[in-house]
């Protein structure tokens, strides 16, 4: 007898659907697993017989083969257990319902018990997109499930379960689903700009990254508070809408990193440590593609701390991800493409002392010494950071000062009122950010009149920039305009913006 079942299969965060076909045969007994990978076969067939078996249900003792179509597409993941045992049952007699149009994706257990997978939200999106309404996922995998609007989504305990679902044998309930604004948290940071005292120019440059979605270097001696000022980004990026933590959720979701609550609703912040290697920042791996640290920190902040501790090949790898926005993984048998639009902030010390270019002190590096230090990062990895400030140590009173600092919600308001005449101005240009835009849209947006045009030619000409650290300047002069709600930009933002760009001057 024969029997089909469906269940699905990621490439990338595209779902598509696979079907699993048992075929049942009177004559030698054989258990035949064909469309996986030879190890993941092994598994599976062993979880799925034990699990049959420790159910109170019946594997056939016959000639079996199950096959999961289409042959080309890649397979991977432990979410086939429980259509190939539904599809086993079935073609056993065992299960003589109709499963049409219902989507199965679980672990087993050895002893039937259905186990969490990865990926579930991307599957459930793409599915559903594909005119799939009803969903047999694991217990565990129900609250990420949850989020999805008209599916209908069981989320079960066990093969016995599922097995007294399709026969009718039981009643459950569909998971109810529950609405982005009843989870969303109030927002809770261990940190806030007004912990941070002094370091005003660094303050405002946070302010105008995060503005117009831009990259910033933070360059200063030790203790001076670049990691600090890092870790507040997230408290000024504006708040993510459903359909961006969607997005994050299922890049989170396929790379196993979920919390109990299914769904992120703060902006990612990722810290990836100086020894990571180009596979765990850009993606990659083995037998699973997994998203790297760059797409985990789609829709937030990457923050590369002491940036030249990294590999010189690790940060080559981020000039494409940091110009296309998403970055795609190639390797045998296909490609996987995952986002990866994130907000770059590093940090380093001028030299290797830490204390080049201080007002209060002295550094005893030597020119040659300085320059093989910054050689580590690559002039076209500088030219994609549009901000580079440089944080010098706070002065003593300034520390033990009792003055208010301005906290991290006066802030986020201005940054999300920039944000806002964004959207508008970019209403039919498919981006969100002026970090974002290309050469049409600068011409469209950015005119400048003939008084920018000079001050821009002699920024230009001082710091002997490159083109692309031009256009960048504009850019940040956009959003500074915007900051001021100005309409046009004036001399003023063309100013400050190329004002942020010293370290490319600084002749070394
Ligand atoms: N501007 C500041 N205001 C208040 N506290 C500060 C400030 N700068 C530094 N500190 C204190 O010093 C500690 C170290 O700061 P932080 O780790 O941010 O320095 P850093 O610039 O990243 O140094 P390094 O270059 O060594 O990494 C902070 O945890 C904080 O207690
Ligand atoms: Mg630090
Ligand atoms: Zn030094």
């Amino acid at each position: 007898m024969l029997s089909k079942v469906i269940s699905f299969a990621l490439n990338g965060l595209e779902g598509v659907p696979v079907e699993v076909e048992t075929d049942i045969n009177k004559g030698l007994v054989s258990y035949d697993l064909v469309g996986l990978p030879d190890a993941a076969v092994k598994e599976s067939k062993e979880r799925v017989r034990s699990a049959v078996k420790n159910s109170a249900m019946r594997f056939p003792v016959t000639k079996i083969t199950v096959n999961l179509a289409p042959a080309d597409i890649k397979k991977e993941g432990s979410h086939y257990d429980l259509p190939i045992a539904v599809s086993i049952l079935k073609a056993s007699d065992q299960l003589p319902f109709n499963t049409d149009g219902t989507v199965f994706l679980g672990e087993l257990a050895l002893d039937g018990a259905l186990r969490a997978v990865t990926g579930i939200l991307p599957m459930l999106i793409s599915a559903k997109a594909k005119g799939f309404s009803r969903f047999i996922v694991p217990a565990a995998n129900a609250n990420e499930a949850s989020f999805i609007e008209g599916a209908e989504v069981y989320a079960l305990k066990s093969l016995k379960e599922v097995a007294e679902l399709i026969s009718g044998e039981r009643v459950f309930s569909p998971v109810a689903h529950r609405s982005y604004d009843s989870v969303r948290r109030e927002r809770k940071y261990d940190c806030d700009l007004s912990f941070v005292k002094g370091q005003k120019v660094a303050k405002r440059a946070l302010e105008i990254a995060v503005a117009g979605g831009h990259n910033i270097l933070l360059v200063g001696p030790p203790g001076t508070g670049k990691t600090m000022l890092a870790r507040c980004i997230p408290t000024i990026m504006p708040d993510m809408t459903f359909e961006e933590a969607l997005e994050v959720t299922k890049i989170h979701s396929v790379a196993g990193e979920l919390s109990e609550e299914g769904i992120v609703t703060l902006r990612p912040f990722r810290t990836p440590h100086h020894t990571a290697t180009t596979v765990s920042l850009c993606g990659g791996g083995g037998s699973r593609v997994r998203p790297g640290e760059i797409s985990k920190a789609h829709g937030g902040l990457l923050f590369l701390d002491e940036l030249p501790e990294y590999s010189r090949s690790a940060l080559e790898a981020l000039r494409q991800p940091l110009e296309d926005r998403k970055i795609t993984i190639t390797r045998a048998g296909g490609t996987a493409t995952f986002p990866a639009d994130f907000m770059l902030c590093a940090s380093m010390n001028p030299c290797p002392c830490g204390n080049y270019g201080s007002a209060e002190l002295v550094c005893t590096c030597t020119p040659a010494q300085i320059k093989r230090y910054r050689s580590k990062i690559s002039g076209p990895l500088l030219d994609r950071i549009d901000l580079q400030v440089e944080v010098d140590s706070v002065k003593y009173d300034d520390l033990i000062s009792d003055r208010p600092e301005e906290g991290s919600a006066a802030v986020k308001a201005r940054v999300e009122a920039a944000r806002a005449i964004q959207r508008e101005r970019f209403a039919g240009d498919g981006i969100r950010t002026n970090a974002n835009m290309g050469e049409r849209q600068l011409k469209k947006y950015c005119a400048l009149s003939p008084e920018c045009e000079a001050v821009l030619r002699r920024a230009f000409e001082s710091l002997h920039l490159s083109a692309r650290a031009r256009s960048r300047i504009i850019k940040v002069a956009r959003t500074i305009a915007d900051l001021d709600y100005s309409a046009d930009i004036g001399t003023r933002h063309i100013l400050e913006a190329a004002s942020y760009r010293s370290f490319d001057g600084d002749d070394l």
